[in-house]
């Protein structure tokens, strides 16, 4: 089927299987693979992306789902080279191990940030608790996103 994808603002028409994901159609057609293949379960965390401006797991997601909405990936937080302010965060706080968590973890934070819900360090476990880290990164994780609130 053709789907057209508006990816970090651009759009890419795309002929694909109905079953593929959101998740394939990012790493494997359009060459984004920040977005992680962790479980592909939906239940690591690792492939999280935005879908207007709302986290969802794109391994859970059909990518003809998207047709006519705005998918978000980590591939577009930085501008011009300046990290996005949470991925600065991440690298003053040591906020992981081996990295293949990261972008979904860093995803994740930028929006719940944007939901108000980093008040908080419980408030913050709670909400990213969808994104596992095998590394046991959390505790510098959850520093990070506090720096990020607490910056404003
Ligand atoms: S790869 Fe999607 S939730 Fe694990
Ligand atoms: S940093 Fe290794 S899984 Fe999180």
């Amino acid at each position: 089927m053709e789907v057209t994808l508006n990816v970090n603002g651009s759009a890419h028409p795309l002929r694909l299987d109905a079953r593929v994901t959101l998740l394939d159609a990012l790493r494997d057609h359009l060459g984004l693979t920040g977005a992680k293949k962790g479980c592909d379960q939906g239940a690591c965390g690792a492939c999280t992306v935005l879908l207007d401006g709302r986290r969802v797991v794109a391994c859970l997601t059909l990518a003809a789902q998207c047709e006519e909405r705005e998918v978000t990936t980590i591939e577009a937080l930085s501008e011009e080279g300046t990290p996005h302010p949470v991925q600065a965060a991440f690298a003053r706080h040591d906020a992981f191990q081996c990295g293949y968590c990261t972008p979904g973890q860093i995803m994740s934070a930028v929006a719940l940030l944007a939901e108000g819900r980093a008040g908080s360090e419980e408030e913050i476990r709670e909400f990213m608790s969808g994104n596992l880290c095998r590394c046991g990164a959390y505790p510098n994780i959850r520093k990070a996103i506090r720096d990020v609130a607490e910056e404003g």
